[in-house]
């Protein structure tokens, strides 16, 4: 076995993903939504520490966190962190072997944004957990312990671009597309939380009029959003690919909170080529057309706040915005004891 005799500490990190698409297509068995969504990370990052011991029984504690970001982050076993450390020892190729492990977060990801955060910690955790095993399990596994945490972990682990299918964990990777060097601005208001089941009851509840209004139309019979992102992507079609860029829930979510509506305009006013959500919000992220201009839009999202206090897209407080590019991987190994370096897993 090879996992270390001394106290060892591993430092992962892992970023932030959007999905540049993302159609809710049916229901599953297993009563999660069937999505086809092409996600991809950016270079916003939370960072995990483990330090781990063997010990006589399994000991997991979140011991610190450390955060940039407002919400709420709890501090006990519901934490996704902990149950993915626990996940890891309990998988069967760990059998024999007991250890403690203490856990810090250093959080940077906004909390229940629609930007896989907690997947992103959760990714941390298992890859964290593998070095220090000695790479026990590969990446297959991984994927797989991954998926049972979470629809997005195994993205979170993966990174880069990706098209997600099933419950937007089953992956599939691009072969020869060129490296998407996309620069964003997500912006969140402050004090807006969407809980992501709450937003797929009320897709579920506008589907149903949706398609007794439409003679029934299945989304299976559209023309897919994803299949021609990527399509645009393969052939290095900027205007396409923007084009193709969606969010299902969008209908709905503006309907719920139309003051959105009124951010998404406002940020194309601005100077975004396109405003998206991501996943069920309430983030959104805005293309812009280079690195500078994202910084101005910043800036004067900044300044219409002081000019126009009773926008409505203000009454949940300010709204934070992070300039982001496109990031090529996801979890990486920042540091471990017994050896320093920034390799992939
Ligand atoms: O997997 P995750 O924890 O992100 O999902 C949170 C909840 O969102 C699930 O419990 C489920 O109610 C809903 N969901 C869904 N279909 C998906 C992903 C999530 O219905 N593809």
């Amino acid at each position: 076995m090879p996992i270390p005799e001394q106290r060892t500490s591993v430092i992962v990190e892992a970023p932030a993903k959007i999905n540049l698409t993302f159609e809710i297509i049916g229901l599953l068995a297993d009563g999660y939504h069937e999505v086809s969504t092409l996600l991809h990370s950016v270079d916003l990052f939370d960072s995990l520490e483990i330090i781990a011991s063997k010990a006589s029984q399994n000991q997991v504690h979140l011991k610190s966190y450390r955060s940039s970001v407002s919400g709420y982050f709890p501090m006990d076993d519901s934490n996704l962190v902990v149950k993915a450390v626990r996940a890891f020892l309990e998988h069967e190729k760990m059998a024999g072997t007991t250890c403690e492990v203490e856990i810090g977060v250093d959080k940077n990801i906004p909390i229940e944004a629609g930007l896989a955060g907690g997947s992103a910690d959760a990714a941390c955790a298992l890859v964290a957990m593998n070095e220090y095993a000695g790479g026990l399990l590969s990446e297959k596994e991984l994927l797989s312990l991954g998926s049972g945490l979470g629809a997005d972990v195994p993205f979170a682990i993966k990174g880069g671009i990706c098209l997600g299918s099933g419950r937007g964990d089953r992956l599939e990777n691009f072969g020869t597309i060129p490296d998407l060097d996309l620069v964003m601005i997500l912006v969140k208001p402050r004090k807006l939380f969407v809980s992501t089941p709450y937003l797929f009851k009320a897709f579920d509840r506008r589907e149903k009029i949706r398609r007794v209004e439409e003679k029934n139309s299945d989304p299976k019979e559209r023309i897919s959003t994803t299949v021609l992102a990527r399509t645009a992507l393969e052939n290095e079609d900027l205007t396409g690919f923007i084009d193709s860029l969606s969010n299902d829930f969008e209908p709905v979510f503006f309907e719920l909170y139309p003051e959105m509506q009124e951010l998404k305009e406002l940020m194309i006013e601005l100077g975004c080529w396109k405003v998206v959500l991501t996943g069920s919000g309430p983030t959104m992220y805005g293309v812009a057309p280079n690195i500078n201009k994202a910084n101005l839009i910043a800036r004067d999202l900044v300044a219409d706040r002081m000019n126009n206090p009773d926008r409505a897209c203000y009454k949940h407080g300010p709204v934070d915005s992070w300039v982001v590019k496109s990031n090529r991987h996801g979890a990486v190994l920042k540091s471990s004891d017994n050896e320093k370096g920034d390799d992939q897993i």
